[in-house]
């Protein structure tokens, strides 16, 4: 086991020093450890209670009706080696594995074995946070009106710009601990408040150092379209030149993203000016996601489609002409329920677009704006509340759809052989539907990552 305080890190049990956090209850996950090591080679979990999300083949999309089935093995084992999933099945095939250093068992029984979270949307790179703006919607103002007042975007634009590459990466490296210990494995992160050439490359050179210490998987995007900075309020076009001739031919070949974002919504960029931006990118290599349908009926989704955005993401605003356009797609319709709730929006139609066939993925859009929040057992909470989502489709939708909407369903979203070995043990609960249930409480008691054990 491995206990860690802000400035020791101690390995495994055979040179334990309890640490003044240990001691007090509080097990952080520290990613340094992972530059020196004693690690397992071989892990095998028995007794499992149920093994969620298990698939021979590697599946890229579940849609429609498919998104209600959820395979899973009662009574299993997963074997893990080399950080790879190595096997999985029922307990009565379970094989022995030695009991050297190297290997390490550990028993189940009672407990829920899942394929960790893929978070394909978040913003957690960002400076301070927006609790005045928390309050002033309290009292009445909508996420619009505090936007144009200079207020929402630009208030982090503003505060991002004034804060060190290296303070950011501290904060953001905060949040990525602390996602992970929600049961996250795979994370997408996104610019967009820097609004600057040179802020927008601090952020992705951020986002390019926390993929150097990261356990888990992080695919970068460009979201330099984010809101028009107060520079440019009456040259739009300027900015968006600038986007288009200096900043994304800079990112793409320093390989500072692999995604292009445009927040395509009333007051922020029009359809055309998406399109442009997405042009641009596409012809450099960068693949398009999207902001779309957020706020308003934009039109977003249909560049978005035209385009082959990988995901539109949000979607509080869609209607049949939406839904047919994506049914006729390879575009991930994502929808991001925390936003929803935290500035009371109507929820996405979830309901309508699975049984239209289509397949949705969630995500929790960790930001400081519309989601303070990288919580994503409550995502799945909140989409079977509020959108009638089943405990199945949520959990479909947190995992192979997820991966799916960053490109990763080959190594992440499912209990496969090959696949990365990164799963959470929960503590021992009653069934899978006991997760959304229990809204808010922290039900995962193990973490795995690469096949290396943390406790949550
Ligand atoms: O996904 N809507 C655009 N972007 C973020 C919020 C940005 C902010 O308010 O800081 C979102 O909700
Ligand atoms: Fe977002």
């Amino acid at each position: 086991m491995l206990y860690v305080c802000e400035e020791i890190i101690i390995f495994n049990s055979t040179t334990l020093i309890l640490s003044y956090e240990s001691l007090s209850g509080l097990k952080k996950i520290n990613f340094v450890q992972q530059l020196q090591g004693n690690f397992m080679k071989e892990v095998l979990i028995k007794n499992i209670k149920e093994l969620v999300q298990v698939e021979e083949q590697a599946k890229h999309v579940v849609a429609g009706s498919e998104m209600a089935k959820l395979p899973s093995i009662k009574s299993a084992f997963l074997l893990m080696k080399d950080g790879k999933i190595a096997d999985f099945g029922e307990m009565k095939d379970c094989p022995d594995i030695g009991a050297d250093s190297s290997s390490q068992t550990i028993d189940a029984t009672g407990k829920m074995v899942f394929p960790s979270w893929c978070d394909s949307h978040t913003h957690i790179v960002y400076a301070g946070s927006r609790e005045g703006e928390f309050v002033d919607r309290i009292k009445g103002m909508s996420y619009e009106d505090i936007a144009k007042k200079g207020g929402g975007i630009l208030n982090s634009a503003r505060r991002l710009q004034e804060t060190s590459e290296d303070d950011l990466f501290e904060q953001a490296l905060g949040r990525l601990k602390e996602v992970v210990s929600y049961g996250t494995g795979a994370i997408e992160i996104k610019s967009g408040y820097g609004l600057t050439f040179d802020a927008e490359v601090k952020m992705l050179k951020v986002i390019q150092r926390l993929k150097e210490v990261s356990p888990i998987k992080i695919r970068s995007t460009f979201l330099g379209a984010h809101a028009i900075p107060l520079k440019y309020k009456d040259d739009r076009q300027g900015y968006i030149d600038l986007i288009i001739n200096e900043m994304l031919p800079f990112i793409s070949s320093n390989e500072l993203a692999e995604y292009c974002d445009v927040f395509c919504e009333e007051g922020f960029y029009t359809p055309k000016e998406t399109e442009a931006i997405l042009n641009a990118s596409i012809d450099l290599g960068l693949i398009p996601k999207l902001h779309a349908n957020q706020l308003t009926n934009s039109g977003a989704v249909q560049v978005g489609v035209a385009k082959g955005a990988i995901s539109v993401d949000h979607l509080e605003f869609v209607e049949e002409a939406e839904i047919n356009a994506l049914l006729n797609s390879e575009t991930m319709p994502t929808l991001l329920p925390s936003a929803a709730f935290f500035i009371n929006l109507p929820f996405a139609p979830a309901r309508k677009m699975i049984d239209a066939g289509l397949p949705v993925a969630l995500a929790t859009d960790y930001n400081p704006g519309s989601t303070p929040s990288g919580r994503f057992p409550f995502v799945i909470s909140l989409a079977c509340i509020k959108m009638k989502m089943t405990p199945e489709e949520a959990i479909n939708a947190a995992t192979i759809n997820s991966a799916y909407a960053m490109e990763l369903t080959g190594t992440h979203g499912s209990i496969c052989k090959g696949k990365v070995a990164n799963v959470f043990i929960t503590k021992p609960i009653s069934s899978l539907a006991f997760i959304p249930y229990s809204f808010g409480s922290d039900l995962i008691e193990t973490i795995i990552l690469n096949g290396e054990v943390y406790e949550a």
